[in-house]
């Protein structure tokens, strides 16, 4: 049958995430041909005396911020839309949780926020993108950290544990007390782009839901003003070893 005219045609998630990639990447090169060109100019002001140099350096510092920003924002952009491209590998997610918790914990410590892991020692080996599975663990710690840095104390406890539910084999769980999302903030946290905090990208979740989905998995958070996070991810058990 003929397409009706004036039907647009629909793009597939897939096909317009790789779109969405691509034309990130391609502002990449011409963001730091400009940043280059900001800092050759500065360096030309500063040989300069007066108010008006004075005043120009200013400006191409602002603009030379500006497209800092805008370079951070692709480069999570890519990160996000780069998920789909996973790469599987026989991995202990007890050794990821360690590594993260190690790479995170002298600033948590410095915030008076401790961590605290409980881990599966007789955890199946999963498949696993080592890299991914660590970033989707690190966005949740940075998460329960920045939660708890508002009263500069706490406890983020990280847990493995096999996991009952059908399907699933591991279940891992990073619990914060700190102060909870409203139930407005708990039905949106996964929404790309939503954040409730002063230069959040509002990525973090996202990313965790899709990664954790890629790799057959499940994302739940618990969360309720004054009791705190709890967020659960259901991993599958490999079919066969
Ligand atoms: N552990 C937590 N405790 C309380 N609120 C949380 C917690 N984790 C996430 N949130 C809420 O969910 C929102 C979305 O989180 P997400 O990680 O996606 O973005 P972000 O942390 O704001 O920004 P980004 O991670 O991109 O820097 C947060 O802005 C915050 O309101
Ligand atoms: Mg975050």
């Amino acid at each position: 049958m003929a397409t009706p005219p004036n039907q647009p045609s629909a793009l597939e998630p897939e096909a317009l995430s790789r779109l969405a990639g691509g034309l990130a990447h391609e502002l990449k090169n011409p963001l730091s041909t400009l940043s280059l060109h900001l800092a050759l100019l500065r360096e030309e002001w500063l040989d300069e005396a007066g108010a008006k140099a004075r005043r120009s350096v200013r400006t191409l510092d602002t603009l030379q911020t500006e497209v800092g920003r805008l370079n951070e924002i692709l480069e999570d952009f890519l990160r996000f839309a780069r998920t789909d491209e996973i790469d599987l590998e026989k991995a202990s997610l007890n050794d990821l949780v360690e590594e993260v918790v190690r790479f995170i914990q002298p600033e948590a410590q410095s915030q008076g926020v401790q961590i605290e892991t409980f881990l599966d020692l007789e955890q199946p080996f999963l498949l696993l993108d080592r890299g991914r599975m660590k970033q989707v663990i690190l966005n949740l710690l940075i998460n329960a950290r920045q939660a708890l840095s508002i009263r500069k104390s706490g406890r983020i406890t990280v847990i493995t544990r096999p996991d009952s539910a059908a399907g699933y084999g591991v279940m891992l769980e990073i619990v914060d007390d700190g102060p909870g999302m409203t139930a407005d903030t708990l039905a949106q946290c996964f929404d790309i782009y939503y954040s409730s905090k002063k230069g959040g990208s509002g990525l973090g979740l996202a990313l965790v839901r899709r990664v954790v989905e890629s790799h057959g998995g499940q994302v739940e958070i618990q969360s309720s003003p004054g009791h705190g996070t709890r967020v659960m991810i259901r991993l599958p058990r490999p079919t066969s070893d």
